[in-house]
């Protein structure tokens, strides 16, 4: 983490699971167990069908909640599909794009990565764009190679000022939902290396204005050695964000850094 420059952010990603009821039994559980000072951005990644319920019962916190996917149309025939300026309407100030399994099981490409990118950010709402290599890329040594790509794909045509206002999240797919986490310096090399991608792509103060992820299986145990890394600026939490104390638990691995600001 580096607070100096960049925003530390903690984000859950809940996927496909939960009811728009069990919302408010989880905020209030959570927020109980929070750092008493506010040491990170927390965001809740929910499905769509529960974001009113998330907008209500996360009001007057320090909380803040995001979508999961967006159309890369603004409006249409376009059944079932899901608007950015919706979004914006229902107050979302985040949204994941790219997730590995949008990319996996929803053929998205890294064009509809780029476009989705910049519905989100016409819309005022802050991407987290997730890129990373498969089990098979990283031992044919490809890894940097890949995200690399998929970073400058992703960015492609975003002016330095709104590159500023999004979230890279390196999330390795062999990682995800396995309980098989990249090491810390695994994590921090690809972390570092995508901060050079943007120093190339824009300059040394946009690229270190940019707040870097990592998502693959952190949990309550892990957080604090990957939070510890200069490059990652926080964490896309999956499974561990469906249950307030571990959530909680990564949420105050933030606050551990600089123990005088709880
Ligand atoms: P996981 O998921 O923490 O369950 O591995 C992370 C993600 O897919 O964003």
């Amino acid at each position: 983490m580096n607070r100096k420059y960049r925003k530390t952010v903690i984000a859950g990603n809940w996927k496909m699971n939960k009811l728009a009821s069990e919302v408010k039994p989880f905020v209030e559980e959570l927020r109980g167990m929070m750092p008493k000072t506010k040491s990170c951005e927390t965001v809740l990644c929910v499905p769509y069908p529960l974001i009113p319920a998330a907008s209500k019962a996360i009001r007057d916190s320090r909380l803040a909640y995001g979508a999961q996917d967006v159309s890369v149309h603004d409006s249409g025939a376009y059944t079932g599909e899901v608007a950015a300026p919706m979004l914006a309407d229902l107050g979302v100030k985040y949204c994941i794009v790219g997730h590995s399994e949008r990319r996996e099981y929803h053929a998205e490409t890294d064009a509809m990565v780029n476009t989705k990118a910049k519905n989100l950010l016409a819309a005022g709402i802050t991407p987290i764009i997730c890129v990373g290599e498969s089990l098979d890329q990283r031992e044919k040594g490809l890894t940097m190679e890949y995200v690399d790509y998929q970073v400058k794909a992703a960015l492609a045509g975003i002016e330095a000022k709104d590159v500023k206002k999004c979230i890279i999240a390196y999330e390795p797919i062999w990682a995800i939902g396995t309980g098989r986490t990249a090491t810390a310096e695994q994590a921090e090399e690809v972390c570092c290396e995508i901060r050079s991608v943007i120093r190339g792509m824009y300059d040394a103060r946009t690229a270190r204005a940019v707040s870097i992820l990592y998502g693959g299986s952190m949990n309550a145990k892990n957080c604090d050695e990957l939070l510890a890394q200069p490059d990652i600026d926080g964490g896309l939490i999956g499974g561990a964000s469906l249950k307030p104390q571990d959530f909680a638990r990564i949420i105050c691995g933030t606050a551990l850094e600089e123990p005088w600001i709880r």
